[in-house]
């Protein structure tokens, strides 16, 4: 069975192709293409969603043609067609919805409606070292932050999440402050890696409270107070407040990780969505993991931004699962707030 993915939720523009056989464990990825509008939205510093939108319409068919040019299949060979339902902007998602109906309707093929987050949660399942069930996920995306506890396709528990900014947002907002473009992350990450993390104390919140939940909104505030005292000599530490603002959302996020693997006694971590490209992340985990004798999966850092692929495989596998069927309403609609909870074996 071929399943074309298409997502649209937010700044990216991505298409794949996934190919699901009974009996195989994973499905597989066969073709993909994305295109990022990071260099447009830069200008504004943020999604404009008006453009955004605009730009998905410029973007998608182009890049649907692309993918199965890529696979060398013809498109009469997608079996069922999967599109980002929700959350994000709503008129980007009407445009990857738009699109996937308007083309399983004239191929006479079913869609599915896919949440945005369940395909960060089961992007792992695309890397090269698949996890297994049951396993904690660490959700961080520019608009998430949650622990979840997965226990299958379609069984999540939210253990704990962030009461105000994302992690992402955080990285955005304090590369904003330092100056640094748009998407101000993988920005604020570079500039990192050549300052010291210890240069500057920032706060590290909720970080000793035995929930898991994570809060954020402080530490910006931190970082402008920071910005504000050094004033004309900002750009001389720089480097150094980037290294202690990442190491500040870096240590809470291992921290509280660390937490929900020790509460639940479960020995896998699978970290997913946009943050999960940031390598002191990625390093510090690995290393908190170690010791506690769990193990760490990530998706390829291209698959934890937004992309096709995570939404075609999302869809395969709530299909294998039997938690979903495709079906033939092409009266779609999309969800711009769309809580997780509400995606549980349907
Ligand atoms: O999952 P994603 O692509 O989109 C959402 O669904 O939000 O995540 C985007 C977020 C942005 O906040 C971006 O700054 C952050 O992920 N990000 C990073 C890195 N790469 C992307 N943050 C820190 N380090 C990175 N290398
Ligand atoms: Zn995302």
């Amino acid at each position: 069975m071929w399943l074309l993915g298409i997502e649209s939720s937010c700044d990216e523009t991505g298409v794949a192709l996934v190919r699901a056989e009974a009996g195989q464990d994973v499905p597989e990825l066969v073709a993909q293409a994305l295109y990022t509008q990071a260099a447009m939205h830069e200008a504004y510093g943020g999604v404009v969603p008006e453009l955004a939108s605009r730009d998905h319409v410029r973007r998608v068919l182009p890049l649907i043609r692309q993918v199965m040019a890529q696979a060398e299949q013809p498109l009469s060979a997608i079996d069922v067609v999967a599109f980002t339902r929700g959350p994000g902007l709503a008129g980007a998602l009407l445009v990857g919805a738009g699109t996937a109906c308007a083309l399983a309707a004239s191929l006479g093929k079913p869609v599915m409606g896919i949440h945005h987050l369940e395909g960060h949660l089961l992007s792992p399942f695309l890397s090269a070292d698949p996890p297994t069930f049951p396993f904690i996920a660490l959700l961080v995306s520019g608009g998430h932050t949650q622990l979840m506890r997965v226990d299958g396709v379609g069984h999540y528990e939210l253990l704990g999440e962030t009461i105000d900014d994302a992690a992402g947002e955080a990285f955005d907002k304090s590369a904003k402050l330092l100056g640094l473009g748009y998407p101000g992350g993988p920005a604020l990450a570079k500039l990192a890696a050549t300052g010291r993390a210890d240069a500057f104390a920032l706060p590290r919140p909720l970080l000793h409270q035995p929930n898991l939940d994570f809060s954020f909104a402080g530490l910006k505030t931190a970082v402008l107070t920071q910005c504000q005292k050094l004033g004309a000599d900002l750009p001389a530490h720089q480097a150094d407040l980037a290294a202690s603002t990442q190491a500040a959302i870096v240590e809470v996020l291992v921290k509280k990780a660390v937490k929900a693997l020790k509460q639940t006694g479960l020995k896998r971590l699978v970290v997913a969505g946009g943050v999960g490209a940031n390598q002191s992340l990625r390093s510090q985990l690995q290393q908190a993991c170690q010791k506690l004798g769990a193990q760490v999966h990530y998706p390829e850092p291209e698959l934890c931004t937004d992309n096709g692929a995570m939404i075609a495989m999302a869809a395969a596998m709530r299909l294998g699962a039997g938690v979903q069927t495709a079906d033939k309403n092409y009266a779609f609609d999309v969800l711009p707030r769309w809580p997780l909870a509400t995606v549980f074996a349907q």
